[in-house]
């Protein structure tokens, strides 16, 4: 194609965040370009909840540095983040429980939009129809006005999913996307990455689903002590002997297995 290389959209140089004597994230360099769907994998306690909760903002960086679109991200409040266009998930649900479905999307569009805060958080028919409409992509109109307390455990996931997307947002973090959903419904969620990807929205994404995570990342980290262990693609991991050693283990053999019998 010839030409520069556009720059990151997002540039982290040597993030690290401890809490006491413990380094979470220990000097992660990560550049994330436009349109690349990252996936995290790596075990428990690896750091990778922390690392999103670094770029997020949830969390202060201990040191190094954090750019979006090449403006510093470190030491801004996590709804100031929202609003430069970083938007996330949660590992656990996390929603408005006394609200309903719609109810939570509008707050998310009201809320979630810099323009919306000078304007003084009315909610407008525009925020209504755009809560409506995340709501019938994401098939979930039907469950509008029920009570998010109620919702099944891959509604509520599909949900968060809706509220990101309505601070529309140009990088999305998405933490276990697919935890604690069945295998059919992990099948099902693979179809909505692919709405997130058709919408152009660059995607890290944190996985222990290794099938999932290959099925829809471009790019596989593996982190390990908080560290990287693995930075490449998503079919290599299951190749890679130290990432089968430290992390995959017998389920290495499975995922080459089932490499093989794909192709
Ligand atoms: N607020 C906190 N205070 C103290 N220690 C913390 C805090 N948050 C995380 N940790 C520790 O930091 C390390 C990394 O935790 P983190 O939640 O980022 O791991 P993870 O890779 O997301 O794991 P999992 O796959 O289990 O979700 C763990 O040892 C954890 O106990
Ligand atoms: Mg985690």
């Amino acid at each position: 194609m010839g030409g520069l290389a556009a720059a990151p959209l997002l540039e982290c140089n040597k993030v690290t965040a401890t809490f006491g004597s413990l380094v979470a994230v220990d000097h992660i360099d990560l550049f994330a370009a436009q349109g690349e769907t990252i996936g995290i994998g790596g075990p428990n306690g690896a750091g990778k909840t922390t690392f999103l909760d670094l770029v997020s903002g949830l969390l202060p960086l201990t040191s190094g540095e954090i750019l979006f679109e090449g403006k510093t991200v470190g030491g801004r409040p996590p709804h100031r983040i929202c609003h430069m266009g970083i938007a996330r998930t949660f590992q656990l649900n996390a929603g408005f429980e006394g609200m309903t479905v719609l109810e939570n999307v509008l707050a998310a569009c009201v809320f979630g939009s810099p323009n919306n805060v000078s304007r003084g958080l009315f909610c407008a028919r525009p925020d209504l129809e755009r809560a409506e409409a995340l709501l019938v992509e994401f098939g979930l109109e039907d469950k509008a006005s029920d009570l998010v307390e109620n919702a099944s455990v891959l509604d509520r996931k599909k949900l968060m999913i809706a509220t990101a997307l309505a601070t529309d947002p140009k990088l999305l973090l998405l933490d276990e996307p697919v935890g604690g959903l069945t295998p059919p419904e992990i099948d099902e969620f693979v179809g909505v990455i692919e709405i997130l990807k058709n919408r152009g929205l660059t995607m890290i994404f944190i996985e222990h689903v290794m099938r999932f995570l290959t099925a829809v990342a471009t790019r596989a980290i593996i982190m390990h002590h908080g560290a990287t262990l693995y930075d490449g693609s998503p079919k290599g991991i299951a190749h890679d002997g130290a990432v089968t050693e430290i992390y995959l283990g017998a389920s290495a053999k499975t995922m080459q297995a089932a490499e093989a019998g794909s192709t």
